[in-house]
């Protein structure tokens, strides 16, 4: 039996604490921050259900449930099923064979064949020290999401940057985010969620800043990614993306092709954001991965 198997997860709710999810190996129980949720389905205030492990929107009664893996499940409904992951990439995401290996060895290999031959991509360290001088992490106080944190490398070096912020991950796999909370036995300030990048189940002006690292080029429709993360900063907020713009080299193009995933127009990027309401645009590029990062108005 592996230590998942074995993990439980006690939620209790009590009058002072509006909800607590213990993860496997914590004590004390650590509190989540039920005042960030908001419903998918109606975008109604997120409170405790009668039912143990689960939460319920107060409007519409959607309930939404803890898994015993640490994560809090704002995207399936209990006893309906999941859709299919729509494309070959994100099947993959799906699958624990790859997520266990994915930092070490599928990041680094992806990365490598979608930037290009001869470029310079930054190590996982370089690339999150761009998003920490870009976000304005450190030492901050304040409530951060990553968005699509997948096995939640950058979750764990926000959380490092800023050891008194509550940084929230989300993602939609279930692999991904179970092998992510694995890794936080002991740290109260970080959470982890079941989302889709489609509908995010958090309120209007919720985070400091969003990091999506490695992710825009899985989403159907980044534009409405980019609409959705400047409903969730605050006025002032700041983004950070990573991802692979459009190229012409055979090998990207077939490769993007054979995986389902989506490059990005690097040119039109600035009006794109800028469409959705950013501002201050900038940008690094390595080969034909980049860094790109933007301002939410005051
Ligand atoms: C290549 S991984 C990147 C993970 C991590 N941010 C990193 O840089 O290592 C892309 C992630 O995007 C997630 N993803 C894909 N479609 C999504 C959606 N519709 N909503 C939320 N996350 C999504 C996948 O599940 C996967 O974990
Ligand atoms: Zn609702």
């Amino acid at each position: 039996m592996s230590q998942l198997d074995a993990a439980v997860v006690f939620v209790r709710v009590a009058p002072e604490i509006p909800y607590c999810i213990t993860r496997p190996g914590e004590e004390p129980a650590v509190t989540f921050p039920v005042e960030l949720l908001e419903c998918p389905r109606c975008a109604g205030a997120i409170g405790p259900a009668t039912e143990a492990g689960e939460l319920a929107c107060v409007d519409c009664g959607r309930r939404s449930r803890t898994q015993p893996a640490g994560y809090l499940d704002m995207l399936g409904e209990p006893g309906r099923p999941d859709p299919a992951p729509p494309t070959p990439a994100q099947r993959l995401m799906e699958s624990m064979q790859f997520v266990r290996v994915y930092e070490t060895a599928m990041r680094p290999f992806f990365g490598r064949v979608f930037a290009g031959p001869g470029a310079r991509i930054p190590t996982p360290e370089d690339e999150f020290g761009i998003y920490r001088e870009w976000l304005g992490l450190a030492g901050s106080a304040g409530t951060w999401l990553d968005l699509s944190c997948g096995a939640g490398f950058f979750t764990r070096r926000m959380a490092e940057a800023a050891p008194r912020a509550t940084v929230v991950g989300v993602d939609i796999s279930t692999a991904m985010l179970e092998r992510a909370a694995a890794s936080y036995r002991t740290r109260p300030g970080v959470h982890f969620v079941r989302g889709d990048v489609r509908r995010l189940p958090f309120r209007d002006g919720s985070f400091d800043g969003v990091s999506n690292a490695g992710s825009l080029h899985l989403y159907a429709d980044p534009d409405s990614a980019y609409r959705a993360v400047f409903r969730l900063l605050k006025p002032g907020g700041t983004y950070t993306a990573s991802t692979f713009a459009e190229s012409d080299r055979p090998i990207g193009r077939y490769a993007a092709r054979l995986f389902g995933v989506r490059r990005t127009d690097l040119p039109g990027l600035p009006e794109a954001l800028g469409k959705a309401g950013f501002v201050d645009y900038r940008q690094r590029t390595f080969g034909d991965a980049f860094v790109a990062g933007a301002r939410r108005p005051e």
